[in-house]
């Protein structure tokens, strides 16, 4: 499945930088000029973000990632959940999935579930999928509905702009004003095709935090992609950010992915928009792989590349949305997986596959080859974080140093400690006491 993409984000080294890093650059090269550019800056850069790692520990030892209280806390999962879910973008579909009047698609982003509906206007929406009258939830997977949107409980229908229209019987609820319980909208965006939806907050738009990179998404014309394989989802008995520290660091790539380590180059450039998006550049190994299915994806890449622009061509570009989106451009197609929070331990995998209409024969067998080589990756990853999530609850464990090749790791860790100041804490508060301690904190300053 796609989580593959946690694994194959992790070839690269990821470097974190500021917005002045990057004026800098933008202003003087074009892009393929700036991620040369980025990769000479590497060693400077990461000189920067090793002293400045020093300033910022959470425990006060240099680099301390998160301690691992955090990691399995009920109390702080609650508040994680409406600080970097509800009030972040989620990528929920694409627009070729509602292209008729009607037609919905749903989404989980935690215990909320949101559908987006196509309208007579033609107009997208999105909507908590939950009825007014006794919260049921009204729609499930994707499919069209034919007029109304109709709850399966007791019958109320909304319109598609989702104004309450019709209630049975409506004579047994005296003097309700219909006006007052339309469905909840929530934010929708439409990037490129890919239609996002943010729940709660504000701030910038996907546009805006992809700014600096948008014209990868044009170059591969990823607005007229369409669904190519089924979406998948999976559980993982693990807290979501352990499965996104894995998805930051390629450190791990050497032993715990002998087949991308066969294919891939292992320090490719990439860098950080500081932005809360992330993209690396991914070049393939000259000599095949050992491994049939792998060496045939190999020979088969340059016959995807019609598509694409001297600068993309046999590559793989890969995106990071903050904190659980991953994009892969190939060739031959995108993936995208997302991180759903579920539980303190559990988190779902989302996987989607999505290409051009009138693929070439080989660009089917590369689809099919790329899927079944990250599906094995993906598997590799999940008994990886599992192992993570269980060590992390040791009787005293305590976290040890992070490599250079972590830094993103510990940049991560630094934005969550921000954002929820109670996760510099190395020692666990009292119960009820996370969200005590995390107002007193920003109070503090
Ligand atoms: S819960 Fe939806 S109609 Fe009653
Ligand atoms: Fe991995």
């Amino acid at each position: 499945m796609v989580s593959a993409g946690v694994l194959r984000r992790n070839q690269f080294r990821v470097l974190r930088l500021t917005p002045e890093h990057f004026r800098t650059v933008v202003i003087q090269v074009p892009l393929t000029q700036c991620i040369i550019t980025l990769y000479k800056l590497r060693k400077v850069i990461l000189a920067e973000q090793s002293s400045s790692t020093k300033s910022l520990a959470g425990d006060g030892r240099p680099g301390a990632p998160l301690a691992p209280w955090t990691y399995s806390n009920s109390e702080l999962f609650e508040l994680e959940y409406t600080e970097f879910f509800l009030k972040r973008w989620q990528f929920v579909g694409h627009v070729n999935d509602v292209v008729g009047i009607g037609d919905y698609i749903t989404a989980d982003i935690g215990r909320d579930n949101v559908f987006v509906v196509r309208g007579k206007d033609e107009e997208l929406r999105a909507f908590l999928n939950v009825c007014r009258h006794r919260a049921s939830r009204i729609l499930e997977g994707a499919g069209t509905c034919r007029g109304v949107i109709r709850c399966p409980y007791h019958g109320w229908t909304y319109q598609f702009d989702g104004s309450l229209m019709a209630i049975p019987q409506q004579d047994d609820f005296p003097d309700i004003d219909r006006a007052d319980y339309g469905l909840r909208a929530v934010q929708l965006e439409v990037f490129n095709g890919l239609i996002f939806i943010r729940v709660a907050g504000s701030g910038r738009s996907v546009a805006e935090q992809f700014s600096h990179t948008a014209d990868f998404f044009e170059k591969y014309d990823v607005a007229n992609y369409e669904q190519i394989a089924p979406s998948t989802a999976e559980i993982w008995d693990v807290n979501w950010k352990v499965a996104w520290d894995n998805y930051l660091e390629n450190y791990h790539i050497a032993i715990g992915h002998p087949g991308l380590q066969r294919m891939l180059i292992e320090d490719s450039e990439a860098d950080d928009l500081s932005s809360g998006v992330s993209y690396g550049i991914f070049v393939f190994k000259d000599m095949p792989s050992k491994v049939e299915e792998e060496r045939r994806y190999q020979e088969l890449l340059q016959h995807a590349d019609y598509r694409l622009p001297d600068d993309l061509k046999g590559k793989w570009v890969q995106f990071g949305l903050a904190p659980n989106l991953g994009l892969d451009l190939y060739p031959e197609m995108l993936d995208l997986f997302r991180l759903v929070p579920l539980a303190p331990d559990k988190t779902m995998i989302h996987a989607a596959y999505y290409g051009h209409k009138n693929p070439t024969p080989e660009e089917m067998e590369l689809r099919r080859l790329n899927i079944q080589i990250n599906e094995r990756v993906n598997e590799e990853d999940r008994q990886l974080c599992t192992r993570v999530q269980q060590g992390l609850s040791t009787y005293r464990y305590r976290p040890g140093p992070l490599s250079q090749q972590e830094t993103t790791i510990f940049n991560f860790h630094e934005m969550l400690r921000k954002k929820l100041p109670v996760m510099s804490l190395e020692r666990e508060p009292g119960e009820g006491l996370v969200a005590v301690e995390n107002d007193a904190m920003q109070k503090q300053g």
